[in-house]
């Protein structure tokens, strides 16, 4: 338990001392943005940026959150105990981060150095022409081109990890693509613009004034110092402090490696405790670890989108052996299962402390952060036990050829909206609309029970949504807007199928045949909602007051159970035997 609450208090503090790192960089962007404008404007905002950052108890803000940011990097990568299942966005985050205490420190002393000793700031006018004297512009253009592109990918990437559980994220993917790349170029752009600007008006003898009046490093006469005064500065200050840091630098990461190294050691002499895979792998872990702790050691592909904190449910494993003889869920894992309505067998890998053998099936292999929102990828196909969901607007067709094309538009998107939500916020995956139908998968990675459960779940909100709808478009509807909803389970084939951009994730075969037809049957059934008996049975509900019967559908051999519902809103399904 004390070990959860550390954990999650790292998270925070690299989340925090993260969030203050990228905001001093974006302030330093836009900062060297300006030189697009002037280099006046570059020297203006540097005196407002440093009277914010150089305020009583900020002043030690940013150096405080680099070395926090480093340590629990480092507390991390010592508490990882296999390197496995890292993916490339992770690898580089991590390379990156390593190096960006070095880079940061070094260029944020220079700043530091100069207004300590001297009270004076590093003008940017001041700096140009310093290195335009000493020739140095094509050096430092590309140290700091590299440094900012580091220290930004490594931020963004650590942002999107973050946001990319959050369900608005996505509709906003095009907002933050702009945020993370313009800053930079324009910074880019700055700095050379601003340079040039000093290049130019260079031979201005007002110009030549201001660089006097900027200049921080004087001599005892007030006149700017010498480059040889310079150097002779940075000789006796600078050097030794920075050539102090960079040793105690790599010292930490040798110290951090073999730590890590003496660690892992350790461990492997305590594992005694068996995780046997349901594809036959198995591997020994020390008591305590994890069951996503275990997979990674095995090599075995397991999703876990929030990085291993119990937030994205992705790690969910079914246990094969008695469920019982693990530790109860804590408060937070209770929670995220409770939201995805899953069954007492299904835990969190991440979260799921292991004492004895076990036995366990993940249900979800690794993906990108960016699959978190149902896009699961089914590359090259395979038979999945699923329950979909066909859904159709009734006389909309009748409807929409006596209204303007904006009407139909309108009204329709709306509808989506709607419906779309009621889907995947019950954990469907929306497979397509076409024209005013719907159809939707469920149960892909969660497994039949939890599919059929779900998609219940979605018709009984859907049909909510249909009386918010309805009551909004009182005073533009003749009548109200009526659906039918088709529910049926059982094996489809679901892949990633099309061409070229019309690829998608889908699914085809008797059961989505069947269930389009049980959504056509709403109509001669005179309904709202058709469920087969085979969705009944997986969920493990009844409904009661419902009356079965026996419908053809076309294609299938014998007559398919069903229970026509009138009113899916009002739905009440009751768990068998309780
Ligand atoms: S990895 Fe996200 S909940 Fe386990």
């Amino acid at each position: 338990m004390i070990n959860a609450k550390l954990n999650s208090a790292i998270i925070l503090v690299r989340l925090v001392s993260g969030l203050i790192i990228m905001v001093y960089c974006f302030g330093h962007m836009i900062n060297h943005s300006l030189g697009i404008i002037s280099v006046e404007s570059m020297d203006k905002f540097l005196e407002y940026f440093a009277i914010f950052w150089r305020a009583p108890g900020i002043y030690y803000l940013m150096p405080l959150s680099i070395l926090l940011h480093a340590l629990a990097a480092l507390f991390t990568f010592l508490h990882r105990r296999s390197m496995r299942g890292l993916t490339k966005a992770e690898i580089i985050q991590f390379v990156l981060g390593l190096l960006l205490p070095l880079l940061l420190f070094m260029h944020i002393s220079y700043g530091r150095v100069t207004y300590d000793m001297t009270g004076r700031l590093g003008y940017y006018s001041y700096f140009f022409d310093t290195i335009e004297k000493d020739n140095q512009f094509t050096f430092f253009f590309i140290f700091y081109s590299i440094m900012l592109a580091m220290v930004w990918v490594h931020g963004c990437l650590g942002l999107h990890r973050w946001l990319s559980l959050k369900p608005w994220y996505n509709r906003l993917w095009l907002f933050f693509y702009t945020l993370a790349i313009m800053p930079y170029i324009t910074s880019m752009i700055g700095v050379a613009v601003g340079y040039r600007e000093v290049v130019l008006r260079k031979f201005d003898s007002s110009w030549s004034n201001t660089i006097i009046e900027k200049t921080p490093w004087l001599d005892t006469a007030g006149l700017p110092m010498s480059s040889e005064q310079l150097k002779k500065i940075s000789d006796d200050f600078v050097m030794p402090v920075a050539g102090r840091f960079i040793l105690a630098f790599f010292l930490s990461v040798i110290i951090g490696v073999i730590l890590r190294f003496i660690w892992l050691q350790i461990e492997k002499r305590r594992s005694n405790i068996e995780v046997s895979f349901s594809g036959g792998e198995k591997v020994n872990v020390s008591p305590g670890s994890t069951i996503l702790e275990a997979s990674r050691l095995a090599g075995i592909s397991h999703a876990a989108i929030c990085g291993g904190n119990g937030r994205c449910s992705t790690c969910r494993t079914r246990i094969l052996t008695d469920p019982e003889s693990l530790r109860p869920p804590a408060s937070e894992e209770s929670k995220v299962l409770h939201r995805i309505s899953a069954a007492p067998n299904i835990r969190l890998a991440c979260q799921v402390k292991l004492h004895q053998n076990i036995q366990v099936h993940p249900l979800l292999k690794q993906a990108s952060p960016s699959d978190g929102h149902q896009r699961p990828t089914y590359a090259d196909g395979e038979e999945v036990d699923v329950t979909l969901l066909f859904a159709d607007l009734r006389g909309f067709t009748q409807m929409s050829n006596q209204r303007l094309p904006f009407d139909v538009v309108f009204i329709l998107n709306q509808y989506f909206e709607l419906m779309g939500e009621a889907i995947e916020t019950s954990g469907g995956y929306l497979d397509k609309f076409i024209g005013d139908g719907i159809m939707a998968i469920f149960g892909m990675h969660s497994g039949s029970e939890i599919g059929a459960k779900q998609a219940i779940g979605a018709a009984i909100k859907m049909g909510q949504q249909l009386e918010v709808l309805n009551s909004r478009l009182e005073d533009e509807l003749d009548r109200p807007l009526e659906i039918g909803i088709g529910l049926h389970r059982g094996n489809a084939i679901v892949g990633n199928m099309g061409y070229g951009d019309a690829m998608a994730v889908t699914a085809i075969g008797d059961t989505v045949n069947v269930a389009s037809r049980l959504e056509g049957a709403c109509k001669t059934l005179g309904v709202q909602l058709v469920v087969s008996e085979e969705v009944l049975q997986a969920a493990s509900v009844e409904f009661p007051d419902v009356i079965q019967k026996d419908v053809e559908v076309r294609g299938s051999a014998k007559p398919i159970s069903v229970f026509p519902v009138d009113n899916a809103s009002t739905l009440k399904p009751v768990v068998v035997g309780v």
